[in-house]
Parts: C-alpha cells; sequence; structure tokens
C-alpha cells in the first residue's frame, strides 16, 4: 500500500520505517527541513536500536523523505498524522499541529483516502478532524477517519511496533477497517514472522497480534486509559516502596509476592524515582482534562502525579540525607535519559533531578551512553560530561544512578570502588543487589530496600527512612 505519514519524530519515523519493512511504499513527511535534510543523508536523529538498519534498507527505496504533504496526500492510499500533542499550559493537548494537518490534507483528497489518527489524542479527535477536512471543501465521501493509536516504547520502539501486544484500530466503517486490516496484514497474518529477514522477535512476544477493532471513541480512550494506568502502577509501587522503607521491609520481595498474581503481573512494579518521558506526563494531565470536560473529577490520576513528583524530592531528601551538605559536593551522575535505551530527555527525572543538585551547589560528572548531546543542550556547561562510568565516578563524593542503562548494572565494583573517593552509591532504579554492594565495601542506598551499610551514620539515615519535609 502507499502510505503517507505526516510528522518523522519519534512515532512517524518507527511507523513509516517498520511500513516499509512489512512491504509499504511510504512517504515520510515533516515540516522541519534539517531533519527532511539530515535523514535523506541518511542520519537518524534518534537512538533506537534496529532503526538504523531498517532506515539504510528502505531509505530511497521503499521510504521518501518530503516536506509536501499535498503531493505526499494525494500519491497515498493512507494517510497517518503523527505529530505533537503537547500540553497546554491548562494541562489539555493543544492540537494544532493535528488540527493544521487535517487541514492541508483536506485539498489533496483526489480519490478515496484513510486518514488515520497515530498521535495520542483526547476522545473526539478524530470526530473533529473529520469536521476540519470536511469545512475545508472536502466531499463526505471522500475519505474516512481512523483511530490507530500507537503502544511502542522508547527504548524499545521497533520491536514494540513489530510485535505489538495487540493492533488497535478504531473505525467507523467497513471501508475503512479493510484498509488498516490491509495494512497491518503481514503482521496479522503472521507472514512477516516467517521471514529471514524480519527483526528478532524479542523476548515473550506472542504473536501473530491480535487487530482489535473498536469505534473511533473507544480507541482514543484506550490510549490515554492505558497509559493513565500504567503510571498509575509506577506511583502505587513508588508509595509502597516508601512504605517499605519506613518499616524496613524490602520492596523487591514485595513486588515478587504481588507480581506473581496473575491479576496483577510483574510488569510496571518497578520503582525508582518516578516515571518521565514525553507520553505520560502530558497524557495523564490530556486525559484529567478530558474527564473534567465530561464532568468527571478524575481525583485519581491527581494523586498517581503526585506521588510521581514525590518521589523525586523523597531521592533528594536521601542524597542530601547521606551526603549531609551538599554545597561544593563532587556527584557523579550515571544516566540522563528519562529511561534506558533511548536519548529521549523530555520530562526525565534525573535530568530534573541533575537541576536541582546543581540549584545546589553541588559539582557533577556525569556519564549517559546516548542523552549527553540532548542533556548538553538544556544544561550547557554547567556539569562535566565524561567519556564513561569510570571517568564519572572518579575522585566523586558519590555516585547516583538515574537511568536503568543496561550497562550501569554490570559494572566492574571492585575498579568503581577503587575511583571514588568515598564509596557510596545511591541508586534510583534499584540495578544492584544490595548484599552484593556491602560485600564490595559500598554505602549503598536504593529505593524501597534497607540500605547496606559500611559505615557509621545518623539514626535515621541508617534506616533508610526519608523524612517527609
Ligand atoms: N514518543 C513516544 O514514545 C510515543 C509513543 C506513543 C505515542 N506517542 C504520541 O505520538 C505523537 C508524536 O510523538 P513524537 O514523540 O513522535 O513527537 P516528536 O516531537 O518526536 O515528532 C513530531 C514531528 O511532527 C513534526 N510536525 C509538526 N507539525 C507538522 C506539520 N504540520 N507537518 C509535518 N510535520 C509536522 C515535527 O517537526 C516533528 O518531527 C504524540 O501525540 C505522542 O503523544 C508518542
Amino acid at each position: 500500500m502507499r502510505i503517507a505519514v505526516v510528522g518523522s519524530g519519534y512515532v512517524g519515523l518507527v511507523t513509516g520505517t517498520c511500513f516499509a519493512d512489512l512491504g509499504h511504499d511510504v512517504v515520510l513527511v515533516d515540516n522541519d527541513e534539517p531533519k527532511l535534510v539530515a535523514l535523506a543523508r541518511g542520519e537518524v536523529p534518534i537512538h533506537e536500536r534496529f532503526l538504523p538498519e531498517l532506515l539504510a534498507r528502505h531509505r530511497g527505496k521503499r521510504i521518501q523523505f518530503s516536506g509536501d504533504l499535498q503531493a505526499a496526500v494525494r500519491q497515498s492510499q493512507a494517510v497517518f498524522i503523527a505529530v505533537g500533542t503537547p500540553p497546554t499550559e491548562h494541562g489539555d493537548a493543544d492540537l494544532s499541529y493535528v488540527e493544521s494537518v487535517a487541514r492541508e490534507i483536506s485539498g489533496a483528497l483526489n480519490e478515496y483516502k484513510v486518514v488515520v489518527e497515530k498521535s495520542t489524542v483526547p476522545v473526539y479527535t478524530s470526530q473533529w478532524i473529520r469536521t476540519i477536512i470536511l469545512r475545508n471543501g472536502a466531499e463526505p465521501g471522500a475519505f474516512d477517519v481512523a483511530s490507530n493509536p500507537e503502544f511502542l516504547r522508547e527504548g524499545t520502539a521497533v520491536t514494540d511496533f513489530l510485535y505489538p501486544d495487540r493492533i488497535l484500530a478504531g473505525v467507523e466503517s467497513e471501508r475503512c477497517a479493510e484498509v488498516l486490516r490491509e495494512i497491518y496484514a503481514p503482521l496479522t497474518s503472521g507472514a512477516y514472522y516467517s521471514r529471514g529477514d524480519a527483526i528478532p522477535r524479542p523476548d515473550g512476544a506472542q504473536v501473530p497480534p491480535r487487530l482489535i477493532l473498536t469505534s473511533t471513541k473507544s480507541a482514543e480512550l484506550i490510549k490515554h486509559a492505558s497509559n493513565a494506568f500504567l503510571a498509575m502502577k509506577i506511583s502505587f509501587i513508588n508509595a509502597v516502596a516508601s512504605i517499605c522503607e519506613s518499616v524496613g521491609a524490602n520492596v523487591q520481595q514485595v513486588c515478587e509476592g504481588i507480581g506473581t498474581d496473575s491479576r496483577i503481573g510483574p510488569r510496571f512494579l518497578n520503582p525508582g524515582i518516578g516515571y518521565g518521558g514525553s507520553c505520560f506526563p502530558k497524557d495523564l494531565l490530556a486525559f484529567r482534562a478530558v474527564a473534567r470536560e465530561c464532568g468527571y473529577e478524575f481525583r485519581l490520576l491527581d494523586e498517581v502525579m503526585r506521588i510521581n513528583e514525590e518521589q523525586r524530592h523523597r531521592f533528594l531528601r536521601k542524597v542530601r540525607g547521606v551526603l549531609w551538605t551538599l554545597r561544593g559536593k563532587q556527584l557523579a551522575v550515571l544516566g540522563l535519559a528519562f529511561k534506558g535505551g533511548t536519548d529521549d530527555i523530555r520530562e526525565s527525572p534525573a535530568l530534573l533531578l541533575v537541576q536541582e543538585l546543581l540549584r545546589e551547589g553541588c559539582r557533577i560528572s556525569a556519564y549517559d551512553p546516548a542523552a549527553m548531546e540532548r542533556a548538553q543542550q538544556v544544561l550547557g556547561s554547567n556539569i562535566e560530561f565524561t567519556q564513561d562510568s569510570y571517568d564519572a565516578a572518579t575522585g566523586a563524593d558519590a555516585l547516583l544512578i538515574l537511568t536503568e542503562w543496561e550497562e550501569f548494572a554490570s559494572l566492574d565494583l571492585t575498579r568503581l570502588r577503587k575511583l571514588l573517593k568515598y564509596p557510596i552509591v545511591i541508586d534510583g532504579r534499584n540495578l544492584y543487589d544490595p548484599a552484593v554492594m556491602a560485600a564490595h565495601g559500598f554505602t549503598y542506598y536504593s529505593v524501597g530496600r534497607p540500605a547496606a551499610l559500611t559505615e557509621d551514620l545518623p539514626a535515621g539515615i541508617r534506616s533508610n527512612k526519608t523524612e517527609r519535609s
């Protein structure tokens, strides 16, 4: 099928590239000229596993890049809208980018097309897209609008797209449903998975995925409700971790006990410094705004957001509690991205913590395998960026682990201990076993687990309690 994807950011680029790998002819559209030039030159603007290989495989063959939205629409049977939907100052989603794309699509409907919203949008958006396209002169029979929310996670975006738990299509007509069925047929039929050159199947992925057909309104709500539920799971376990710290229990054991209940499941029960990224924070705000608009005060979401923010403050109090005064302290920071496997720093709790530590007068040497370039644009020369974790640790008063990159979980602990000025590790991602850290001579703090102590500290700190301020 000939497909246009409007918006070549994180979601658009991955979506378009994966569609090409499924055998479709794709035009990736963007209005960011330098981005288009870089993409055409062969650059890959985001750090995402398998994306460089797939782009190299299809660039100039099944993938074209274009700044001409209308030409791309004219030559396509389906048009995916994957532009940003950032929050306004009131918390609701700013849909002006979506509206402007819908307006332009209207003038290019030369034959029946399906316009698909891929961006995360509030309920009723597909109806608004339809209204805007009609208002700008299109015939009602010339198009349908579908909702096909994207569930990929940054860091594993390509495999998430090609091995999804399910594919969701909100449609209002059988004709439109048929187009979406055809686009995803290589996945739903299993044909893609038997190809020799398919991207390898990740552990635990069930194939083929089901295509779930719903109304457009249900599909829009499913995406917001899914993200809200996942954020709630994270905040829930972070709240439980805080109680564990108070009573001296171990949240890891609690997670195992809860997560083995098949009704709950183990995933997303990872205590830490809170969620971030470009999706959860903004989607929760948007979902709360949608609910409010419908006359429902979704207070549960307020609490999820409050716990998430509090989690960062708790971590800061822990750092203060362990190091006493912060002014002038040299801290090694591992991780700046909002999660492992990506260079995305949008709403990164790691970055927010670094900014707070700088405000408190700390000196910081930081390392992240992918996000340092982006972090430098925000932090400038206020911190030192290093070549690796060991460089960051050299001479530091303590080491802070803020992002769950795999390589941070397998450091040479003997070497690390020698490099640090004091053998203190404060782990916001629970990457290490406290007993192993103690055996290597570290004073080790994590989230929701008893501290491993190799020195005498004041009582409140010893028990890993972070008192409320
Ligand atoms: N990033 C994720 O992990 C993720 C996952 C699922 C869903 N989503 C949703 O997908 C949507 C896109 O997110 P993203 O992270 O890819 O955003 P992004 O900011 O990385 O990309 C958006 C792209 O759209 C382009 N754009 C904006 N207006 C345009 C226009 N009029 N014409 C052509 N291009 C235009 C921008 O230049 C940019 O390249 C959002 O609604 C987001 O919530 C994101």
